[in-house]
This record gives structure tokens, sequence and C-alpha cells, in this order.
């Protein structure tokens, strides 16, 4: 049976460059929707940047940009990544488009006869100088449970504690500093806790594809169920209604009949899958992909199975929103959601604000091939949701050891006996030992790429290389290849490695794409990529054999995963002023040094170093910052009102005193003991508080 398949995977945030994790989420998918391929199955495999939502529309202003510019920017960085990775997408499109304005705009409709949306007033924090509704995320105060400061709106990072951001003390905007009011605006909601809803989500979720396989994995259910309150567990919450709109200024999808109300940006996020699908249709590229009917046609047909690739993060909102969202707009409902964990660099979380250890481009701005990447997080890959680790050492052994080793070394003994001896001619006779093994071992190689356990495929995979790689051994063929009497055993022996070899390229090719392409066309002569079929068609002749892929180097793996440039230390001067490092323009501009005035100024009891500063930046707050100049400046109250300089960017710091932000700038001798001395940096007037100082 032939399967159509409509395939996804997340849409990237159009407000950075891809990472590694996006780059594991696209190998995954992509080795899968390969392999369909290759078994026979259409498969139309599309993504699009994720354009809309307030911090890409924060991140163009502070660029200086439209939004529309700024995504467009991001997108055209796109392409290296894919065809740098092999990476098939059959369309890349973007949320911010007119297919995804119509699609959003008329699902929510579907949903509105439905009465499934309500407009309910709620308040929420303002602020009052950016003229904007503040999502969480840009709000700040103290913690209304401990009092940390700078705790950001939905938890504290101190104490744990969890609240909404109306509860935090002394909130302010950190787009601003300005304290935020609250005020009331309506807001319209999807009603998630509908029975129908919840209803139709217990069924989904418990449910099973065409093939008999559950739509979710099973870790992933268990989750849904703690989500939609399973009458057995005592967390049941049950469903909360969604908040699906913004107000203006936003960047998004304008609500029908609804003057400045903006669609938030996951509601329109998942809609663009169904956007770029449209696109790629209209395009006329799914036509030339062997799919003749119109987009409506095909999204209307049950035979069609729709399945999204995401990460554990996100599964909130492809489990419950993007079901419900589909099935009460009456639509299709996805067949499957696969769940991938994370990927760790050297066993570290990547940070979405620091960047992670290893970058994409330099992977292959070094050279790198990209297919042992491929290969090597596909080794490391289960159908569960598990996170996986990007270790130097590991990938060296793995790739070395497993691709070079042992699946390439079966071709390379092999074809040069065969080029030499039997000009480039097979044996007829495919009973050999290995090619049985590799056939063998099909069943199990197919249904595991099938359902995703990539690293127990590639284990099949290896293990039959070892046997080939032992069996070619056992045989001697270099002491064959000396007696003319040997002549047939030795030719039996090479081909039934080279059918063997061809078997391993067929079942690794949705891994190594380009590899099994140049099996292909140059050792096999062929001329279209090979199918799952090939598997027993024999091989009459070979060409000369051609390098086919050469080892990871220990030197390129330092290089990856060495830290941006550090720059040399300058030698110890001989006066004795040894300075720090070298940096470059770019870490000073790191230093946000600003103007600050000081409105007041005390001493701290049980404290002989510090004095507590309450400063003006010029943010509309004060900030308190704890600064150790006690011994040079015995009368704080005379410090009120003059001038200083503060690092204003430096994280703030619990001491025992209290938390403090920033640092304020003074002089003193390396050796304190030896000259003592602590000496404030003095402002000229005219600088004002909040001024940068660069
Ligand atoms: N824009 C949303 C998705 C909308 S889908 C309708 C988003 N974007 S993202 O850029 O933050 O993440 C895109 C995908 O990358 C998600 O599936 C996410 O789980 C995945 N990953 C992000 N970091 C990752 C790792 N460290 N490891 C593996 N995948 C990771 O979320
Ligand atoms: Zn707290």
């Amino acid at each position: 049976m032939k399967r159509t398949l409509f395939v996804t995977t997340a849409l990237p945030y159009a407000n950075g460059p891809l990472h590694i994790g996006h780059v594991m989420e696209y190998i995954q998918a992509d080795i899968w929707v390969r392999f369909q391929r290759m078994r026979g199955h259409a498969v139309h495999f599309v993504c699009a940047d994720d354009a809309h939502g307030a911090p890409i529309m924060i991140a163009a202003e502070k660029a200086g940009k439209t939004p529309q510019q700024f995504t467009a920017e991001i997108a055209a960085g796109r392409k290296p990544y894919f065809d740098g990775f092999c990476i098939g997408f059959d369309h890349f499109h973007s949320t911010d488009s007119p297919e995804n304005t119509a699609l959003a705009q008329e699902m929510y409709r579907e949903l509105r006869k439905d009465e499934l949306i309500e407009v309910r007033e709620i308040e929420q924090f303002y602020d009052p100088v950016k003229g904007m509704f503040l999502p969480d995320r840009y709000i700040k105060g103290e913690c209304p449970k401990c009092g940390a400061k700078d705790q950001y709106g939905d938890s504290c990072e101190v104490c744990g504690a969890v609240y909404v951001p109306t509860e935090l003390k002394n909130p302010y905007s950190t787009l601003t500093g300005a304290t935020p009011e609250l005020r009331s605006s309506e807001h319209y909601f999807f009603l998630l806790s509908d029975a129908r809803c919840v209803q139709f989500l217990r069924e989904w979720t418990a449910g099973k594809n065409r093939h008999g396989e559950p739509t979710l994995q099973p870790e992933v259910y268990a989750k849904t169920l703690e989500w939609l309150g399973d009458s057995s567990s005592t967390a049941a919450k049950g469903l909360a209604d969604w908040d699906i709109s913004r107000d203006a200024p936003y960047f998004g999808i304008p609500i029908p009949d609804a003057q400045g109300k903006f669609f938030y940006v996951w509601l329109d996020a998942p809609i663009g899958y169904l956007a770029a699908l449209k696109n790629y249709f209209d395009s006329g590229k799914a036509r030339a992909n062997g799919e003749p009917r119109s987009f409506d046609e095909f999204v209307a047909d049950p035979g069609v199975e729709q399945v999204h690739f995401i990460g554990k993060d996100i599964v909130y909102f492809h489990t419950l929103f993007w079901p419900a969202m589909l099935k009460f707009a009456g639509r299709k409902v996805p067949d499957n959601i696969y769940v991938h964990g994370f990927i760790t660099v050297s066993g570290e979380k990547m940070s979405k604000s620091r960047g992670t250890g290893i970058s994409p481009l330099r992977y292959l701005e070094l050279g790198m091939n990209a297919e042992w990447l491929r290969y090597y997080i596909a080794a490391k890959l289960n159908a569960r949701v598990e996170d996986i680790d990007l270790n130097p050492d590991d990938f060296l052994a793995r790739v070395n050891s497993d691709l070079i080793g042992k699946y390439v070394n079966i071709a390379s003994r092999a074809a040069s006996f065969i080029g030499r001896h039997f000009d480039g001619r097979l044996h007829p006779d495919t009973q050999g030992a290995s090619l049985a093994a590799a056939r063998a071992a099909e069943p199990d190689v197919s249904a595991l790429l099938e359902q995703r356990e990539y690293g127990k495929a590639l284990r099949e995979v290896m293990r039959v290389a070892d046997f080939a790689n032992e069996h070619f051994d056992r045989h001697k063929p270099w002491e064959l290849v000396k007696d003319p009497l040997q002549r047939d055993t030795l030719h039996a022996i090479c081909s039934d490695a080279l059918h063997c070899f061809r078997a391993l390229t067929i079942y690794l090719a949705p891994v190594l794409p380009s590899t099994a392409q140049r099996v292909a066309t140059d050792l096999l002569g062929m001329d279209r990529p090979l199918l799952w079929s090939d598997l027993d068609a024999p091989i009459e002749r070979i060409a000369a054999y051609k390098h086919l892929m050469t080892r990871v180097e220990a030197k390129q793996l330092d290089a990856l995963f060495e830290p941006p440039a550090t720059p040399q230390a300058v030698a110890p001067v001989p006066g004795g002023v040894e300075l720090a490092p070298l940096i470059t323009i770019d870490d000073f501009a790191k230093v946000d040094l600003r103007i600050a005035t000081v409105v007041d100024c005390d001493f701290i009891e049980g404290s002989d170093k510090l004095l507590r500063f309450t400063l003006d930046v010029g943010e509309g707050r004060h900030r308190t910052v704890f600064s150790g100049i006690k011994s040079a400046y015995g009368s704080p109250e005379e410090l009120v009102g003059r001038r200083v300089v503060l690092v204003a960017n430096l994280a703030p710091r619990k001491m025992k005193f209290g938390v403090s932000e920033g640092m304020i700038l003074s002089a003193s001798h390396a050796d304190a003991s030896a000259q003592p001395g602590i000496f404030l940096l003095a402002v000229d007037d005219g600088a004002q508080a909040g001024m940068r100082v660069s």
C-alpha cells in the first residue's frame, strides 16, 4: 500500500540563526522522510519560519528594522543549513504570509461558529512609556514570596515560587524600566475546557494511527493525561481556556471583526504548517513532486497521513491546542506527533541567550562532513523522549570506527580485487553468506527505521558490517589471489562482499544520502537513487572504486569545540602592571557602563567593608548597589548627589544584605596592603544619569 505523507518539523522562530538543536530535529525528520521515499511512499516535507510575536517585534525594533525586514533577513540565511546538512525540505515558507493570514482567520471563524470563542475582560500589565501591554517575560520585580529582586513575572529563580506577574512587588518593565500599570482589556479565549474539546482530546490522545501505532509516544500520552486531568490522578487540573489574542502593537495576524486585536503567535504558528503546504501546492512544486491534486483536495483526503516532528518543550501546543483547533475548524487532525528530547553539547544544556558550544555553520566551514553528524545523531536517537549528548571523543570514535572502519572498509577492499582481477564484473552467484546476513537483517532494519529507533537500526547495520568484514578476512582473499585454482572462490567472496555492501548502503541511505548517491552513480553506474526494492537485483559490474569518505580528525573536533577565539594574554610588563587578556571591541560592548546619580548612601549594620547605594540610572526606578568602599569613604552622606560610573548590566548578585544590581567603578592598587586607597571615578559636569559610557 502506497502511503501519502505530509510531514513537518517545528517552525523555528525567525529571531536568530539555527542551532544544533534545530539541526538535530531536521536530521531526525529528514531520515524518516528519506526512508519513506525509498520505500516508494509519497512524502511532502515542509517547514517555515515562525515569524510573529512580541519578542521578534521587539528584536526588530532594537535592530532598527521593520519586523518584515528583520525576518526576511533571517529567512535568507536558512538555505546554507539545509543544503549543508542535506535536509530535504520540499518547501520552506513563513507564517507571516497571505496563506497563513487567510487560513488562521478562516479557522478562527469556524471556531467562533462552534461557539468555542469567548471574549473576556482581563487585567494585564501595561508599559505606559512603551505604550503596550507587556508579555510576562518583559516584567520583573520582587518575588511575592521571598522578596528576591529581579524575578521574572511567572516564577522566582531564588525560591521557586510560581505566581502571576500581577503578584510581583515593585514590578518594572524590562523594556523601559517603567512601573507597569494594571489595565484591563478584552481578550479572546479558545474554550478548551468545553466538554466537546475535552471529550475529543481524550479520544485523540489515546488513539492509534491507521497502522495500529499509537498517535502519541507512551510518555507523551501520559503527560497529556496529566493535563487533561486523568480521573484517576490527584494532580488533575483539567484544561484551562486559552488566551489567543494580543493587543496592538503586535506583529501578528489581525483577528477578524476585532479592532486592534491580533492572534497570539502560538495560534498562527501551527497553522503555518498548512500555510507552508498551501504555498508549496500553489507554487506548482507539489505537482512537480508527483501530487496532481489541489491543496484543498489534498488536505481533505483522509488517506493523507499528517505527521509532525517536534521537541519536548512544545508538546502542550501540539497535543492539545493544535488538534483541537483542527478538529473544531472542521479539518483533519494529525495522525502522529513524534516528540524528541534535547541535544546537549558535552553534557551542557544549550542556552538560548548565550548560544551554545558549537555552531552548525562553523561545523560546515571547518570542512566537516555533514554525514558524520547525521550518522552520529542517528546513532544516538531512539523513539523515546530522551536527551542525547554530542561529545567530541564519542563522535570521533563512532564515526571513524563505524563508518570508515566497518562500512566503507567492505567496499574499498572488495572492489579493488574485482576491479583488478575481474574487470569489474561480479560473480553471478548471489548465495554468499554476507549478503544473506544483510538480507536477514532487513525486516528489523526497516521496522526500526519506521519506528524512529535509528540507534538500534544502525547497530543492526554495523553488526552485519562486522560479519561481512570477518567473513572476508576468514577467506584471506590476499592469499586466494595467488592461487589460480581459487579464482572462482575469490570472485564469489568479493562479489558477496559487494552485494552486502550495496544492501548496507540502502539501509544507510536515509542517514547518508550523499554517500549513497555516490555509491549508486559512481560505483554501481545507476542513473537514479537507490530504492529499498534494489536489494534483490544482482549487480553485474562495478566501476573503479573511488574514495567514499574520509576519517574525522581530532583537530577538526578541537577546532569545532574550542570556545570562541580567546585573544592571547599580554606578556607581563617588567614594571609590574599585568594586563588582562586582550578583548575585542565586541567584548567591550557587552559591558553596559552608565552614569548613575547617588540618591542615597548609608552604612550597613554588620559590614565593615560595604556601603549601600541607592542609585538613579535614568530608568524610572531606583537600584540598590552594594560597594566595598567604606574604608575610603567614611561619611556616606557626602556621596549623595554625586555621579558615579556603574556596570549596569551585571547579573544581579545576591549578597548577605540584599541583592546588588550592578557595580560601581573605582580604582585601587592590585596589592591593597602595599598601597591602600580606593578612588571613585569622577564624572565631568554635563553627564546625566543613564548616559552610556563608552
Ligand atoms: N516556533 C516554535 C515552534 C512552532 S511550531 C508550530 C519554537 N521554535 S524554536 O526555534 O524555539 O524551536 C524549534 C524546534 O527546535 C522545537 O521543536 C524545539 O523543541 C527544538 N529544539 C530547541 N532546542 C533544542 C535542543 N537543544 N535539542 C533538540 N531540539 C531542540 O519552539
Ligand atoms: Zn522567591
